[in-house]
């Protein structure tokens, strides 16, 4: 007598070798080896990774789950069928699409995610509904092949998208993980600070990766985490940027030369603005200056205070007092 969880389990681990199957060794999913080929998708990759790809069918899960014995109701509730409401029959919820499982810590496979082969399709990623077996605000993607990366390392980098993850591995930093798109959650800043300080967000180069990217960051720095901000040039993905530039250089220009959070802002507002301008050089100052008053360490803040001051030739003292009255403002 098994319990549901487990039967969801078995079903998903049944069903992801299926699917890495079709991927292979099928003329139907030639279509999409050839999409991953394309993306730089390596067989050996594909191994790693378990992908797959689900057939362009209502019923193929549906049959093959209803052949070995599970029951529908309960595979609907694992998110792997839909059922129609009216006729009371189920049908597959993911078709056509190149498909990523996604485990939990230990490996085991809880979920999936299926990806459009056409861009005119939505969503691009379907994924898994939640379950018994998937809390998606506790998964972190790949981290069951990454932990023990993270702790020799100490180190972790973290991604939005699955590609990136599978990307930066392929470019030799194992120690990556993925938050399934662009929202971290309180649970997954606690797994990751219970194993490790150090993290580097490497989100997408674009207005919502760079909003997550702020938000993130506070979060894991009020959980106690070193955090640094990994940049790339506008528009890109990790993913792009190293199907662009190849390892190394996603090693050394963005992974080595990934910035503190204090740096990455002042870059930031530097944006659009013309230094050389007074008004708007003067404006920048006072923007630095209130971002450094939400600092939390003394050290921290009288460390960028005279960076400023040098930078600009303006009085510590004055800095100093500026930001104090930031500080008072704040808290
Ligand atoms: P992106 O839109 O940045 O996709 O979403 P991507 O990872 O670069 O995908 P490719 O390179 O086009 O294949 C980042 C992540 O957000 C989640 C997925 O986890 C995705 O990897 N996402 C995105 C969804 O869950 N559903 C979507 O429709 C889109
Ligand atoms: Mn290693
Ligand atoms: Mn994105
Ligand atoms: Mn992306
Ligand atoms: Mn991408």
């Amino acid at each position: 007598k098994n319990s549901d969880a487990s039967i969801m389990l078995e079903a998903h681990e049944l069903l992801k070798k299926f699917y890495h199957h079709l991927l292979l060794n099928t003329k139907e999913g030639q279509p999409a080896l050839d999409y991953l080929t394309d993306r730089g998708f390596t067989r050996e990759i594909i191994e790693k990774f378990e992908i797959g790809y689900s057939l362009d069918s209502w019923d193929f899960a549906t049959k093959f789950l209803q052949k070995r014995g599970f029951r529908l109701e309960l595979m609907e509730r694992a998110g792997l069928l839909i059922k129609k409401e009216n006729a009371g029959t189920f049908f597959d919820r993911f078709r056509n699409r190149i498909m990523f499982p996604i485990w939990d810590h230990q490996g085991k496979t809880i979920a999936f995610s299926g990806r459009v082969l056409d861009k005119s399709q939505e969503p691009k990623y379907l994924n898994s509904p939640e379950s018994i077996i998937f809390n998606k605000s506790k998964t972190l993607y790949n981290f069951h092949q990454a932990r023990l990366h993270i702790r020799k390392h100490q180190q972790v980098v973290l991604f939005e998208g699955f590609a990136d993850v599978i990307a930066s591995d392929k470019a030799d930093v194992p120690y990556s993980i993925g938050t399934m798109g662009t929202s971290l959650t309180d649970e997954h800043v606690k797994i990751i600070r219970r194993n490790v300080e150090s993290v580097i967000i490497c989100y997408d180069s674009d207005q919502a990766g760079l909003n997550a990217a702020l938000r993130a960051s506070d979060m894991l720095t009020e959980a106690g985490c070193y955090v640094k901000i990994a940049r790339m040039p506008d528009g890109m993905d990790p993913d792009d940027y190293i199907n662009k530039f190849g390892k190394d250089k996603f090693k050394n220009d963005v992974i080595g030369a990934s910035l503190t959070i204090m740096a990455f802002k002042m870059q930031y507002l530097r944006r659009g603005k013309n230094l050389q301008n007074e008004g708007e050089r003067i404006r920048y100052i006072e923007e630095v200056v209130r971002e450094i008053s939400s600092l939390e360490k003394a050290v921290e803040r009288d460390h960028y205070l005279r960076q400023l001051a040098s930078e600009f030739s303006i009085s510590l003292d004055a800095l100093k007092q500026q930001q104090l009255q930031y500080y008072k403002a704040e808290r």
